[in-house]
């Protein structure tokens, strides 16, 4: 190490490289089906943002939530078509894939006993929770999951905070062969100190599975850009992830 990197550190010159991850597998980029994004321009400016992060693909992932986001197999494979249509006229590289962001209330069960759930990879789904309170149906929906042969991921878990500091609970978890995800923004502090805090724990622990970057908008992807040379992504180097196999 020189002198000015002993100075100000030498960070600046050691940046993550998210190339590595290969492929994305949270996001909301079919425009207009959720809370994503908003058109077809924006879709297409995030995808050449990933391309030019050094993603080969991204999994995106429109929310499926009751009579908020009403999405079904039809409405997000429908604008995966679109969206590719696009893709190809514009000679882009990037792939995309879709599957969807599970909410898992009363409305997830009636949709895996009905066999119309969207899966990605190796059969994974991702679902999510509410942010106050725990999800009665969480055990029912993760049992039926895995009996229907899926293999759930549970998205952004460090952002519920009734499971913050409970990592006894994720290794029981992973231990079922049930799968953790961390968004990357929740490193920059997006979120709040609290999700920044149990995401480092959980990244330190070397309990997670996925990264992803949930991102809704283009500041989302600008965000997490300029955060690859935190010290964190040191151990984010250090974890076994599953991003690449997809
Ligand atoms: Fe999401």
């Amino acid at each position: 190490m020189n002198f000015i990197s002993k100075l100000f550190g030498s960070s600046s010159n050691s940046k993550y490289d998210l190339g590595q991850l290969e492929v994305d597998m949270h996001s909301h980029l079919i425009p207009g089906i959720d809370d994503g994004s908003p058109s077809m321009d924006h879709t297409i400016a995030m995808l050449a943002k990933f391309e030019q992060m050094g993603y080969r693909k991204v999994v995106t992932t429109p929310h499926i939530l009751n009579d908020v986001h009403p999405n079904t197999p039809q409405s997000i494979l429908g604008g995966l078509s679109e969206v590719r249509a696009e893709i190809q006229r514009l000679g882009m590289k990037i792939e995309i894939e879709a599957a969807a962001e599970y909410y898992c209330d009363e409305s997830f069960l009636p949709i895996i006993e009905r066999n119309e759930v969207l899966s990605f990879g190796a059969n994974y789904v991702l679902m999510e929770f509410g942010f106050l309170s725990p999800s009665q149906y969480e055990a029912q929906a993760l049992f039926n999951l895995q009996v229907a042969g899926y293999v759930p991921i549970l998205a952004h878990y460090e952002r519920y905070p009734y499971y913050f500091g409970d990592f006894k609970r994720v290794d029981a978890l992973r231990e079922r062969n049930i799968q953790i995800q961390v968004n990357l923004n929740s490193l920059t502090g997006h979120y709040g100190p609290g999700v920044k805090k149990m995401a480092e724990q959980l990244i330190k622990n070397k309990q997670v599975d996925f990264l992803g970057t949930d991102c809704h908008r283009m500041e989302h992807l600008m965000m997490i850009e300029q955060s690859l040379s935190m010290p964190i992504y040191k151990q984010v180097e250090a974890l076994t992830l599953k991003n690449n196999s997809l």
